[in-house]
């Protein structure tokens, strides 16, 4: 466990830099491959924690990967290779673990594969970290067990590990009852396997690169609304894609050049689906002005480069329940942009929060309280009183998002912090701190 230190930027944030590859595309991109008939290509997956653990489940499951270009060593994982092919095996060809497959501190691996494996008729085990294991898990395992897989987890189906002897689905008819694009995709992915037709309805729209790319390799899955349907039936064909840039790691940049006054930058390559990008919509209500250049579309996703630059001061902002889900990761820095606004600014209808790799609320009041801001905390969100952030020791509580939002934070706040255990970052961005440095 490393801690970082950090102190206030006396000069401004300046340059370009290029974020890592997109997390949530990496997961589907590796998954859905492994389901295809056939070789994908992979270029521009993202290497660190979260990926890498599925990467691993998707060897366990039979599909083989071969390197093609760029091996790089992550620290605390071994190397892996940024371009690679997966043999995939066809939806009915992966092979039942001989192990219990370890998610690490992934929600987005263990639920995606518990929808995967439901449908497929051999045993498995899903197990992760502490973080992990006390996430909620009853979200997928009752719509799966109500689509016929035998499904169940620690504490009466709340918790990891989960065990599962999947086949004989049945399509179902389900009202998601929070907006989750992990639940989403675990219930589209259990509707690849099911007879008759799986129908989902979402409560608010989320991220939909899991629909996106099963369509581009030809499954059969028609999206109105908020409303998903999926036959199955359909072979999938293998794709080649290149990953693009990750908003949510762009966006720590994106709010660092606006509390760092005078800075200017760019980052490039950058995917700007607007499921994802609802954090920009909040900073133009705060008078931000962040442009979008060159855009352009690679493998169905929108892409951008970013241009952000400081302004004098940031305005209070108001968020609520509908637009959480389109900024769901983008909330811890978001109120750091908070922090240094001149006035209060309120977040609302984000209990989904208390339930991701950290309590998020509660760690962004604590943080934001030792860094000397006033902040009042709510079950389902937070008001936070812009003022003067000063330096502190803060905790990450392990948290890559939470260790990235403190040391934006720090960058602007008088003297000099530490933020405890910050190695966290590798679970998404472990280059993080040297391209703040390269900034
Ligand atoms: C993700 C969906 C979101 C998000 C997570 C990645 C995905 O979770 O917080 O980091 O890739 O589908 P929920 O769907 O549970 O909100």
């Amino acid at each position: 466990m490393t801690d970082i230190k950090l102190k206030k930027l006396k000069a401004p944030l300046k340059g370009e830099i290029v974020p890592p590859p997109d997390k949530s595309i990496s997961h589907r991109a590796a998954i859905f491959a492994a389901l295809a008939k056939g070789k994908s290509t992979i270029k521009n997956y993202l290497l660190a924690g979260d990926t890498i653990s599925t990467l691993n489940a998707v060897e366990m499951l039979g599909a083989g990967i071969k390197g093609i270009a760029k091996p790089k060593k992550i620290p605390g994982f071994g190397t892996y290779y940024e371009d690679f092919t997966i043999n995939g095996k066809g939806l009915f060809g992966l092979r039942e673990p001989r192990d219990v497959i370890d998610c690490g501190n992934s929600g987005t691996t263990m639920r995606l594969l518990s929808g995967l494996l439901s449908g497929n008729g051999f045993f498995s085990v899903l197990t992760g970290d502490d973080s992990l294991k006390s996430r909620p898990m009853r979200r997928v395992i009752e719509p799966l067990s109500k689509m016929g897989a035998l499904i169940s987890a620690r504490e009466g189906d709340r918790y990891p590990p989960i065990a599962i002897k999947g086949g004989g689905l049945k399509g179902i008819r389900y009202q998601m009852p929070v907006a989750s694009a992990q639940v989403k995709s675990a219930l589209i992915l259990a509707g690849l396997y099911a007879k008759g037709k799986t129908e989902i309805l979402e409560p608010a729209p989320s991220r939909d690169h899991t629909e996106r790319m099963l369509s581009s390799m030809g499954a059969g899955i028609k999206v109105k609304g908020n409303h998903i349907s999926v036959k199955a039936g359909k072979d999938l064909s293998p794709m080649d894609i290149t990953v693009p840039g990750d908003f949510s790691s762009a966006a720590f940049f994106i709010v660092a050049a606006l509390v760092v006054p005078g800075s200017e930058i760019l980052i490039k390559n950058v995917g700007v689906n607007e499921k994802r990008t609802g954090l920009l919509q909040v900073l133009e209500r705060m008078g931000a002005q962040v442009e979008f250049l060159n855009m352009r579309t690679v493998s169905g996703e929108p892409v951008a480069d970013i241009h952000v630059r400081s302004v004098p001061y940031l305005k209070p902002a108001e968020v609520g329940r509908e637009e959480i889900p389109l900024l769901i990761d983008e909330v811890p820095v978001l109120c750091i942009a908070m922090a240094v606004a001149s006035g209060e600014s309120v977040i609302r209808g984000a209990e989904e929060l208390r339930v991701k790799e950290s309590d998020r609320i509660a760690a962004m009041a604590y943080g934001l309280k030792m860094m000397g801001i006033k902040v009042k905390e709510y079950p389902g969100g937070l008001s936070i009183k812009g003022g003067a952030l000063k330096g502190a020791r803060v905790k990450s509580f392990g948290d890559h998002r939470i260790a990235m939002a403190l040391s934006i934070a720090a960058l602007a706040a008088q003297g000099k912090s530490v933020i405890e255990n910050a190695d966290a970052v590798n679970i998404s961005y472990p280059e993080f701190y040297s391209a703040l440095r390269g900034l």
